[in-house]
């Protein structure tokens, strides 16, 4: 099996604040993160899918056709938003890069023909980022 991934960027603000907690909870929680006006990143979106490469043509998937799911079903929905008002699929969750990690697997999940989502790894600055492999199991 090969892994092959596609790195793509956004840009996007949010605020991370737990409704069910006080705003001294949040706080305490959150600090900066919490900031009522929210703040921004420039995220970094990995996704990996795993599949054999075609014997013809020699490629697991064409990464432009990877490129341009990603951009439909992720990138062009949150690219320049605020993550917590401006995202249908992002209704109701808080916007840590953990909870996004996971909506965008849910949205790619099936979507890409041929081969199988791997992880995705999501960065939320140079320093920090989170992995995620779907709901496997023997993690
Ligand atoms: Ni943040």
């Amino acid at each position: 099996m090969m892994y092959i991934t596609k790195s793509m960027s956004f840009s996007a603000s949010h605020r991370l604040h737990n409704p069910e907690l006080s705003d001294e909870e949040n706080l305490e929680i959150y600090d900066k993160c919490n900031n009522p006006n929210g703040h921004g990143h420039n995220y970094k979106l990995e996704v990996t899918v795993v599949g054999m490469p075609n014997e013809k043509i020699g490629y697991v998937i064409d990464l432009k056709l990877l490129k341009k799911i990603i951009e439909d079903e992720v990138v062009s929905h949150v690219d320049h938003k605020h993550l917590n008002f401006d995202v249908e699929f992002l209704k109701d969750i808080i916007p840590s890069v953990e909870n996004l990690a996971k909506a965008f697997w849910k949205r790619l999940d099936g979507k890409i023909p041929d081969v199988k989502l791997y992880s995705i790894k999501l960065y939320e600055t140079e320093t920090s980022w989170v992995e995620y492999f779907g709901e496997k199991e023997n993690v």
